[in-house]
């Protein structure tokens, strides 16, 4: 027996030897690693980590022929990619893929060819064109889900971020929008098909143009969907947003950016928006229980999110039937169309304008008209808003730019009203323009019970004005102010709770005075 001891104990330690090495020889990353630096690399089935253990970055396949890099949740079974690197590249060898730091510092993808160590074809890189050569670069996995480059030595500047180039989903603290002094757009597009990682054709961008608003694109500008301008609270065409303990909403807009995001507060809540290869806005919540994702909200949603559904001036209401139907004071352009429900060629004035004895129609519980041409003043209140929209005869209508407290700012609208709807509940208020014939016609219809059209009164436009400070205030509307458009928008989510009433409170002051 004692003999044999020493013998066993000998093999073992071979073994046991022989194990490690066999360990230690594969390559660099060891599954738990979140960063390479310049001097290694990752090849297929090796992975980084988060340091917080939620997303794992490394090459996948779904159809075992093309191979891409990419970051999905690492604890979630159902695979779910949000980052693609090499959409429109795939790895066609598994063996043979790498990812590593080259020149520059910029993070490729090569496709090394058969015993070759660098010299094989670039699939992808981060482009990065800086005139200096970061010193030790690194790329690291971050909690968020960002895969970065930076130098080693300074955790905040980034040299290159996957967040500034999003796939199809937007994650918690991503920026949808704009950088404006690089003219960085980020967007979202979708894939070509759920197993097909490659671009597809819808995208969800954002418009700082006049009054922001993200539109859903089919193609480069085919637009099939929009959110509506940011009124303070949230989109103006998505009444059902709502700030949450867990879960808040930022919007973004002053001299340097214009974006949205949001932000999570609950590190186990997972949340995704995404726009899906069918053309749908998604936001996606994985419920642990289940293990599965739950749809928490999507868009476009019925036939009044389709963008321009009732046409110019056309209101549309999906619990009226048909959904179209003419703003008070218009009518169908093309009755023949309007009556076999297609309603896309919207409506025109019954009574021609005047300017000066026009008037006001309130419509309430709105989502605001496409906002790509409107006019925006951060420092008017509503009464002034009205007093300018009546002065220029081009103004067709307004409304408070935001309505986060009683309703500040100014919106105003110069060209023909696109894509409104009317909500039953979390629409806003806003005024159009309307010959005072129609304004009194309206008057007494709104006498009728009419229970959804408030008896708030129609304003006229040529109240008494002409007094030298209104005309300084109509100046300062009328000329074009760049910088105050874009320091009005900056602001951020407030907790909804004071209502849209308090702008009806401002009309009547407006009205009485
Ligand atoms: C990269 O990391 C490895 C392992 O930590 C280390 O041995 C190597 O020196 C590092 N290379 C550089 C360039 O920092
Ligand atoms: C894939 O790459 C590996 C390693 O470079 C090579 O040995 C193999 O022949 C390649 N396979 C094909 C199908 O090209
Ligand atoms: C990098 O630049 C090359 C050549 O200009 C281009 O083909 C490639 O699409 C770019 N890659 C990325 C990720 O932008
Ligand atoms: C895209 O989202 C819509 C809305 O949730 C859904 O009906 C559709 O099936 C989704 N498409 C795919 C390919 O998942
Ligand atoms: C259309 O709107 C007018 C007022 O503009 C209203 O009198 C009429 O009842 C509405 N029709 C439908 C079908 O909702
Ligand atoms: C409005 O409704 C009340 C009671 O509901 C009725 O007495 C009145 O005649 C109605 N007015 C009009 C104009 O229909
Ligand atoms: C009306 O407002 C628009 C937009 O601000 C401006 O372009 C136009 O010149 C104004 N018209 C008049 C008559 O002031
Ligand atoms: C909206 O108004 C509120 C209250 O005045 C303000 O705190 C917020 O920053 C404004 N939001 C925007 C986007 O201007
Ligand atoms: C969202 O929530 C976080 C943490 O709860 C907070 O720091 C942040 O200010 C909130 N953002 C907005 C826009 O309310």
């Amino acid at each position: 027996m004692g003999g044999i001891i020493p013998i066993s104990l000998h093999s073992l330690t071979t073994l046991l030897s022989f194990f490690f090495l066999f360990l230690t020889s594969f390559p660099a990353k060891s599954s738990s690693a979140d960063t390479i630096n310049s001097s290694e690399s990752l090849t297929t089935g090796q992975t980084l980590v988060s340091s917080n253990d939620v997303f794992q970055l490394g090459f996948f396949t779904l159809d075992n022929s093309n191979w891409f890099l990419g970051i999905w949740y690492k604890n979630i079974p159902d695979k779910t990619y949000v980052w693609v690197a090499n959409r429109e590249r795939p790895l066609k060898n598994s063996s043979s893929g790498v990812l590593r730091i080259g020149v520059g510092g910029n993070l490729v993808i090569q496709e090394d060819g058969e015993g070759s160590t660098s010299a094989g074809s670039l699939l992808w890189s981060t482009n990065r064109t800086a005139a200096a050569n970061p010193i030790n670069p690194v790329a690291k996995l971050l909690n968020s889900g960002n895969l970065v480059v930076r130098e080693a030595s300074d955790e905040q500047n980034f040299l290159w971020q996957s967040f500034d180039f999003p796939t199809d989903t937007l994650l918690p603290d991503m920026k949808l929008g704009w950088d404006l002094n690089s003219g960085l757009n980020r967007y979202i597009t979708s894939w070509k098909s759920k197993t097909d990682p490659s671009t597809g054709g819808y995208s969800f961008k954002l418009n700082f143009h006049g009054f922001p608003e993200v539109f859903l694109e089919n193609g480069q500008h085919m637009r099939i969907y929009r959110s509506g301008p940011w009124n303070g609270l949230r989109f103006s065409g998505v009444p059902e947003m709502k700030s949450t303990a867990d879960m808040n909403f930022t919007f973004i807009f002053d001299q340097n950016e214009v974006y949205y995001s949001y932000h999570v507060s609950d590190s186990s809540l997972i949340s995704r928006l995404t726009v899906n290869s069918t053309g749908s806005l998604q936001r996606m919540t994985w419920i642990e229980d289940s293990k599965s994702w739950s749809l928490f909200w999507y868009a476009p949603k019925d036939q009044c999110d389709d963008y321009r559904e009732c046409g110019p001036y056309g209101i549309c209401d999906t619990n009226a039937s048909p959904v179209c139907n003419c703003t008070w004071g218009f009518k169908p352009k093309n009755q023949q169309a309007w009556n076999l429900r297609d309603g896309s060629d919207g409506c025109v004035r019954q009574t021609s304008l005047d300017c000066s004895t026009d008037g006001f129609l309130p419509l309430k519980g709105m989502k605001l008209p496409d906002s790509t041409n409107a006019y925006v003043d951060k420092t008017m209140n509503l009464k002034e808003c009205q007093q300018a929209c009546a002065k220029n005869c081009s103004c067709t209508a307004f409304s408070s730019a935001n309505i986060s407290d009683r309703g500040t700012g100014c919106v105003m609208w110069t060209d023909e009203l696109l894509d409104m709807r009317h909500y039953v509940e979390g629409g806003q208020d806003m005024y159009v323009r309307l010959a005072a014939s129609d304004i009194a016609a309206y008057g007494g219809i709104a006498s009728l019970n009419d229970s959804k059209k408030s008896p708030a009164p129609a304003l006229v436009a040529g109240v008494s004005v002409a007094s030298g400070v209104l005309l300084l205030g109509l100046t300062a509307c009328l000329i074009w102010k760049r910088k105050r458009l874009q320091s009005m928008l900056g602001g951020k989510t407030q907790q909804r709770g004071i209502q849209e009433r308090s702008q009806d409170l401002l009309m009547n002051e407006a009205v009485i005075t």
